[in-house]
């Protein structure tokens, strides 16, 4: 079985869709998807022609097959949508389900990079209508009815609303989240859930506050309330507002990079530095975004966010040139151990461990000096520990959420020696 989709792009500059090339995807007798892209001939002959992917997708006639990701290019894959998306999406469809392709064209104009995908050798017209901040209140209540399993709001008015949460769908991730325009700039709304254990929007809001304070590159941020609900939106950073619509960077996530999936087999290639490597080799200027990894990856030991998996981390073209993108998604979690934490990623000698010891451990991969990160480590440190509490506070957690939360920084276990954390465990 095979299905096919036109990939358009939005170029350098432009705010209005080209056709780039043509993909494909088979099903073998045994259910082996392959995918197949081919860049088309117009594109290649247009002199602001930019590659997809400039590492495994270089601009050429050659036709690529992939066999990972389920026969999706990483760069594709990275376009459309993820457990949320893909839940709100299957609701819409109903039965028989979506299959990759359909993921793809059905995910709405909005989605995260400058891909766009249709059945049309022509690409549409970008949409210009958003949801605008105000509807926030429609949408949180698909969100509830989703996340609980229940019937979807009916009514003209639910129709709509229906329409405008598909249109948030596109953008990655697992928790429910809608894109609305605000003050001339795009925003990712993301919501609270009933079963969330604290005030995620606000503990989110405070840990892009705290970063900065850490010297990190963050997205922007600013929270809301819908009703008596909190809501924290996220400026998108890869879009940019212009008078004729918005401009869009191309985006690949850290899983794109490292040629890697989301299975546990998988999880060997996972690693910060890996992505260090791919980074130097993608960068426009590798010696700022090499150790703002390295600093982004302290910074999650540091507040035991151990949801920093490849698709919290991400390349940005706004124009030919890529950069690491702000750090976004960052949250402490319910640690389990006092002695030992581990990041979702390799980050050193000792693999995933979360202590100074090994962060420190391949810093030169990170084009930083030894004595160098150690002060990034030891001045990171002692920020989160004198200021998580009155950041989160100022950011209006509460004192019980905050208790909650306070295990997660600067843990103990940060400074004690591998064996000794491996011996107390
Ligand atoms: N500020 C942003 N600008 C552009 N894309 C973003 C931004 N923040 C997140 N994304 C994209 O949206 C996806 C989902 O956002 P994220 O904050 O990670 O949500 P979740 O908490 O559901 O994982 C990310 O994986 C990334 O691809
Ligand atoms: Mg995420």
């Amino acid at each position: 079985m095979t299905s096919e989709c036109f990939v358009y792009i939005a170029l350098p500059g432009e705010t209005e869709f080209v056709t780039a090339g043509r993909f494909q995807r088979t099903l073998d007798r045994h259910g082996v998807a392959t995918g197949r892209f081919v860049y088309g001939k117009n594109y290649l002959g247009r002199e602001n022609a930019v590659p997809i992917d400039p590492l495994e997708l270089k601009l050429g006639t050659k036709t690529y097959a992939t066999g990972l990701l389920n026969g999706v290019f990483g760069a594709l894959r990275d376009a459309s949508p993820d457990h949320w998306g893909r839940r709100v999406i299957e609701r819409h469809f109903g039965s028989p389900g979506p299959d990759e392709m359909d993921y793809l064209l059905h995910s709405p104009d909005d989605r995260a990079g400058a891909l766009g995908f249709g059945l049309n050798k022509e690409p549409p017209a970008p949409k210009r209508k958003f949801n605008r901040t105000l509807d926030l209140a429609k949408l949180q209540e698909f969100v509830d009815a989703i996340i609980a399993d229940e019937e979807l709001p009916t009514g003209t008015d639910a129709e709509q609303a229906q329409e405008l949460m598909l249109e948030g769908t596109s953008m990655g991730g697992a928790r429910p989240k809608a894109v609305v325009e605000d003050n001339g700039a795009l925003w990712i709304a993301k919501f609270n859930r009933p079963d969330d254990k604290w005030n995620q929007a606000k503990v989110e809001r405070a840990m892009l506050e705290l970063a900065r304070t850490c010297g990190l590159q963050t997205a922007e941020s600013k929270l809301t309330t819908i009703g008596d609900r909190d809501a924290l939106l996220v400026k998108r950073f890869d879009r940019q507002g212009t008078k004729t619509g918005y401009r869009r960077a191309r985006m690949l996530s850290a899983l794109t990079l490292l040629r890697s999936e989301d299975t546990h087999q998988n999880r060997s290639k996972w690693s910060y530095v890996l992505l260090a490597e791919e980074i130097r080799r993608i960068s426009s200027q590798p010696k700022v975004d090499a150790p703002e990894l390295f600093m982004r990856m302290c910074f999650n030991a540091l507040i035991t966010n151990n949801d920093d998996h490849p698709r919290n981390h991400a390349v940005i073209a706004m124009d030919e040139e890529w950069r690491l993108s702000p750090a976004y998604d960052l949250i402490p979690a319910m640690p389990i151990s006092v002695e030992e934490r581990f990041l979702a990623l390799s980050c050193g000698d000792e693999g995933r461990l979360a202590s100074a010891s090994n962060l420190l451990s391949q810093c030169a991969r990170f084009l930083i000096k030894p004595d160098e990160a150690e002060d990034v480590i030891n001045n990171m440190e002692r920020t989160v520990k004198d200021q998580w509490y009155a950041i989160c506070r100022r950011e209006g957690v509460t004192e019980k959420d905050c208790e909650t939360i306070k295990p997660a920084f600067a843990y103990e276990g940060f400074r004690l020696p591998v064996a000794a954390a491996q011996a107390a465990n």
